[in-house]
């Protein structure tokens, strides 16, 4: 198991660099050309284990896929190529990746089982099963701790005239995740998938079944696929944008380190994820988007500089949460920093991701000295203390060991990230672009 070790150089932090391919647009990328009839190229992949598993995953079900580093030729097998698999589909620790598959294994005429990780193990998963049950799925999950519904999912095939039905539901919690599996198991139904969200989640798979001639209709909070209307889609060529999530960690560095100067390029800027971004200004910050253009599936992109400034407090819920479900934890480290409280609510989701981030990040913060009030679904961070270095866990969380890191760069003395081999599953790189631009983080193999 690894950990990092944390020196705070008291110098700035300066550069330009890229991050790796953003982990959400790369799984349904991945996907899409899975599905496709013809071959497919999708450059800027990320090497993270997420989407690693879920190439893996696609192999196992007969689908070709060469891979050179950050590029992968993926061999279309078509909407019904796919092969039943011979032994489970591991999904590591993604969620995404298993929820969506789900979605998508669900509509064939072969049984699959989905595993992971303990702490996917641990994760919910009736808010797939119940609507996807709700249009005839044949799935069912497991009972884990006396929990029910969770990892590993069990998928029976469907046989003779069972079909999936036409679905309309109202999803009690925005979720791009639970969408997804529903739209993609909507390719298989007979009749078309009508959903409702409270917030708009993340909107990538809309936006590449549009790229793709799948026609569907969005309109506000609303998403309806026909698939009468549903044509096969030939092969295509794709460059994931950097991830939006993962550059967010090397922002709030040059952020919290006075004097720094940090330019990230090509960074993926789809408006439903750059909650963050608006934190940011709220907070006072000097961050400047330069757009770049459209990249695969209709996802725009951008370079971001941001230049170290005194950070006020901000509070954060509602719609905006949603924007930036997975830069909490970043957003609780630089709060650490702020001059005054800043509230975090209706972030009770964060609850049930890789680890209780609510729960995780209080703790972190707390063993550096910060003053915080946990609510069960947020909290307030009072900052601008002197915070002392801190041997803290990442609970297995690559967004909790990342988020540790950043409040490291600033405090006083040494401090120590223990668990810190999950941060491989989104963001391989993240130590040598730190150490690029100018942090001192080692990261030692016990
Ligand atoms: C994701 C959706 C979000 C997010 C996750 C990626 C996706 O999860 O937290 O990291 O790619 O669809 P929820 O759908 O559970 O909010």
């Amino acid at each position: 198991m690894a950990h990092y070790r944390i020196e705070p150089t008291g110098r700035p932090l300066r550069g330009e660099v890229s991050v790796p391919g953003d982990k959400s647009v790369g799984h349904r990328s991945l996907i899409f050309a899975s599905l496709a009839e013809g071959q497919s190229t999708i450059q800027g992949l990320s090497e993270g284990l997420d989407n690693v598993a879920t190439a893996e995953i696609f192999r196992a079900m007969g689908v070709e896929i060469q891979r050179q580093g950050t590029t992968a030729q993926v061999a279309g097998v078509g909407l019904h190529g796919l092969r039943r698999p011979e032994a489970p589909l591991d999904c590591g620790n993604s969620g995404t990746g298993m929820r969506l598959l789900a979605g998508l294994l669900v509509g064939q005429k072969f049984g699959s089982r989905l595993v992971g990780d303990a702490s996917l193990s641990s994760r919910p998963m009736a808010r797939i099963i119940d609507p996807l049950r709700a249009r005839g799925a044949l799935i069912s999950g497991t009972e884990q701790g006396g929990q029910p519904h969770r990892p590993p999912l069990n998928i029976a095939p469907l046989v003779d005239d069972e079909v999936l039905h036409g679905l309309q539901y109202d999803m009690p919690v925005a979720s791009a995740q639970v969408k997804s599996a529903l739209l993609l198991s909507g390719l298989y139904a007979s009749g078309p998938t009508a959903l409702r969200e409270p917030v708009l989640s993340r909107d990538h798979t809309e936006r590449m079944m549009l790229a793709l001639g799948i026609p569907m209709e969005t309109a506000g909070t609303m998403t309806v696929l026909d698939p009468e209307k549903i044509t096969p889609w030939g092969g295509f060529e794709w460059t994931v944008p950097g991830d939006y999530s993962s550059a967010a960690f090397l922002l709030a560095a040059a952020l919290v380190v006075p004097g720094s100067q940090v330019r990230v390029t090509g960074v993926g800027v789809n408006p439903t994820r750059t909650g963050f971004g608006d934190v940011l200004r709220a907070l006072g910050a000097h961050i400047q988007q330069v757009p770049k253009g459209d990249q695969s599936g209709h996802e725009p992109v951008a370079d971001l500089h941001v230049t170290a400034t005194a950070l006020r407090p901000a509070q954060v819920g509602g719609e905006l949460l949603t924007r930036m479900i997975d830069e909490v934890p970043v957003f609780c480290a630089m709060a650490a920093h702020a001059d005054g409280a800043s509230e975090i609510r209706d972030a009770a989701e964060l609850r049930v991701k890789e680890s209780d981030r609510i729960a995780a990040m209080a703790r972190v913060l707390r063993a550096f000295g910060v003053d915080c009030e946990e609510w069960e679904d947020g909290m307030r961070v009072r900052g601008a203390v002197q915070l002392k270095g801190a041997e803290v866990e990442s609970l297995g969380d690559h967004r909790i060991a990342m988020s540790a890191a950043i409040v490291a760069l600033c405090a006083e003395g040494t401090s120590i990230v223990h668990d810190t081999d999950c941060v491989r599953t989104s963001f391989p790189t993240f130590v040598p672009l730190m150490n690029q631009l100018g942090a001192n983080i080692v990261e030692v193999h016990d």
